[in-house]
C-alpha cells in the first residue's frame, strides 16, 4: 500500500498549499517538508485564527510528527521564532524533527543574497533576500554546514573557515564584513536550542513506513519556480517538483501514493519573470484585493492573472498529478466573468497547448482565452453537489483539460472552507 501522499504547488507559489496539508495531515501520523527554506510562506486558518507558517510542516496543527526534511535550509532564528510563537498559542512542538542533513542559513547568506540581487541590476529576480540561493549553492559547493555540524564542536571551525572566505567577497565588493565572534556567539545559542530536535530523519521516516504509517509531504514553493523545469533564471534554488520530494526526504518512488497538485481558481506570482497570463489591468487588481494577494513573507502584493492551464498541463506532466486541489473558487465566483487560458499563441500566430520555460519565448506569448460566467457564491458549501453551475461548468473545463480530476475545492480560508470530492 502506498503510504505517502504529496502535495506541491503548480504555478509560481502561494496556491494555498498549507491549507491542503492541513486537512491531509489529519488522517496522517508524519507530515515532512522537503524543500526551500523561509522563503515560503503557508498560511493556515482555524477558526479564523490565521498562522504564517515559513519552516515548519503544517501538518503540526493537527498533531502529526512534522519533520524537516534534510532538502530544507534552516534559518534557525526564524525556526526559533516560529516555535515560540505556536507554543504561545497553545500548539505544542513536542513532536517536530529536524533532519540532521538539513542545511543551516547564516548572516552571510543573506548578505550574498542582497549583493547578487545587485549585481544582476536589471535582471533581479526578486528574491526573497532569505539567504535561499547562496545557502543552496554553499550545500552544492560542499561549505555547507549541516545540522549535525551546526550543533557539533566542530561548528566554530567550520564557521570560522567560512565567514573569512565569505569576507574576502564582501570586502572586493565594498560589503560590511561580517563579524565572526558575534556570529559564533548568537548562532551557538541557536545551535543548542535546537539540537533536541536533530535527529536522523531518514530511518525514522522508513521505520514508521514499515510500520504502516501515513505520511504526508509538503511540496514549497511550486512548479515553475523549479531550478530545473522552472522559468530559470526567475526561479529558486531547489527542486520543488516530485523529484524535490524525493531527494529531500530520502523517500522512493515506490512510496509515493497520491501527487495533489495546489492551484488557486486565477493565478499570481511574486517577484520577477514571465507571467503569460498576468493581468495589467483592472480585473488584475480586483483579484488582487478579493483574494488578499499580499506575500505571506515579504508582504510584496502579488501579480494576478488568470488561470493557465497550459502550465497546468505542463505541471500536471512533469509531477505526475494524481489529483488537483483548487483553491479561491469563491473568490473567482466574485466576479462577473472569469477566463481560463486555454492556448498560447507565438508571434508568428502558431498556437500550442504545450509549455516553454524559456523567458524570451514566454515573453512574446500571448494567451488564448475561453470564457466562463462568474457571479456566484459559495461560501459555507460543503459538497460538491451543491455548487452551483457555473462553478461546476468551470470545475469541469479544468478536469477536460488537464486530464486530472479536482479532488478538493476551497470556498474560503479556514480549515473547514473546503469541498472534498
Ligand atoms: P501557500 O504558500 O501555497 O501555502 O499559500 P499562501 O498561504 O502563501 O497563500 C494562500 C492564501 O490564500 C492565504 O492567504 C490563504 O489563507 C488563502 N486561501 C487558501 N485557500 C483559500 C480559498 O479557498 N479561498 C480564499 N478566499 N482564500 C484561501
Ligand atoms: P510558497 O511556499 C511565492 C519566489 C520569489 C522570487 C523567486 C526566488 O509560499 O509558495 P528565493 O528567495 O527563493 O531565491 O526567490 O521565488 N518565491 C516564492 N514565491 N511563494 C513562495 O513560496 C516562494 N518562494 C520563493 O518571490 O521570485
Ligand atoms: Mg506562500
Amino acid at each position: 500500500m502506498k503510504k505517502v501522499d504529496v502535495i506541491l504547488g503548480a504555478f509560481f507559489g502561494d496556491e494555498g498549499k498549507g491549507k491542503i496539508i492541513d486537512y491531509l495531515s489529519t488522517k496522517a501520523d508524519i507530515s515532512l517538508r522537503c524543500a526551500g527554506g523561509n522563503n515560503a510562506g503557508h498560511t493556515i486558518v482555524i477558526n479564523g485564527q490565521k498562522f504564517a507558517m515559513h519552516l515548519i510542516p503544517s501538518g503540526i496543527f493537527s498533531g502529526a510528527v512534522a519533520i524537516i526534511g534534510n532538502g530544507v535550509v534552516v534559518d534557525p532564528k526564524v525556526l526559533l521564532e516560529e516555535i515560540k510563537t505556536l507554543n504561545d498559542a497553545g500548539i505544542s512542538t513536542d513532536k517536530l524533527l529536524i533532519s540532521e542533513k538539513a542545511h543551516v542559513i547564516f548572516p552571510y547568506h543573506k548578505e550574498y543574497d542582497e549583493l547578487e540581487e545587485e549585481m544582476r541590476g536589471k535582471n533581479k529576480i526578486g528574491t526573497t533576500k532569505r539567504g535561499i540561493g547562496p545557502s543552496y549553492s554553499d550545500k552544492m559547493a560542499r561549505t555547507g554546514i549541516r545540522m549535525e555540524d551546526f550543533i557539533s564542536s566542530k561548528f566554530s571551525a567550520l564557521l570560522k573557515n567560512n565567514i573569512e572566505n565569505k569576507n574576502k567577497i564582501f570586502a572586493l565588493y565594498g560589503k560590511d564584513q561580517i563579524d565572526y565572534k558575534a556570529v559564533l556567539k548568537e548562532y551557538s545559542a541557536y545551535a543548542k536550542a535546537l539540537k533536541p530536535y536533530v535527529t536522523d530523519t531518514v530511518n525514522f521516516v522508513h521505520d514508521n513506513l514499515e510500520k504502516g504509517k501515513k505520511v504526508v509531504c509538503e511540496g514549497a514553493q511550486a512548479t515553475l519556480l523549479d531550478i530545473d523545469f522552472g522559468t530559470y533564471p526567475f526561479v529558486t534554488s531547489s527542486n520543488t517538483t516530485i523529484g524535490g520530494i524525493l531527494n529531500g526526504t530520502s523517500l522512493n518512488a515506490g512510496n509515493i501514493g497520491e501527487v495533489y497538485g495546489v492551484i488557486k481558481a486565477y493565478s499570481s506570482r511574486v517577484g520577477e519573470g514571465p507571467y503569460v497570463t498576468e493581468l495589467k489591468d483592472k480585473i488584475g487588481d480586483t483579484i488582487r484585493e478579493l483574494g488578499h494577494e499580499y506575500g505571506t513573507t515579504t508582504k510584496r502584493p502579488r501579480r494576478c492573472g488568470w488561470l493557465d492551464l497550459v502550465a497546468l498541463k505542463y505541471a500536471a506532466r512533469v509531477n505526475g498529478f494524481t489529483g488537483i486541489a483548487m483553491n479561491h473558487l469563491d473568490t473567482v465566483g466574485k466576479l462577473s466573468e472569469i477566463k481560463l487560458c486555454v492556448g498560447y499563441e507565438d508571434e508568428n500566430g502558431v498556437v500550442t497547448e504545450n509549455y516553454t520555460t524559456n523567458p524570451d519565448k514566454l515573453k512574446n506569448m500571448k494567451p488564448v482565452y475561453e470564457t466562463f460566467e462568474g457571479n456566484f457564491d459559495i461560501s459555507g458549501i460543503k459538497k460538491y453537489s451543491k455548487l452551483p453551475a457555473q462553478a461546476k461548468t468551470y470545475v469541469k473545463a479544468i478536469e477536460k483539460f488537464v486530464g486530472v480530476p479536482v479532488k478538493f475545492i476551497g470556498t474560503g480560508p479556514d480549515r473547514e472552507d473546503l469541498i472534498i470530492r
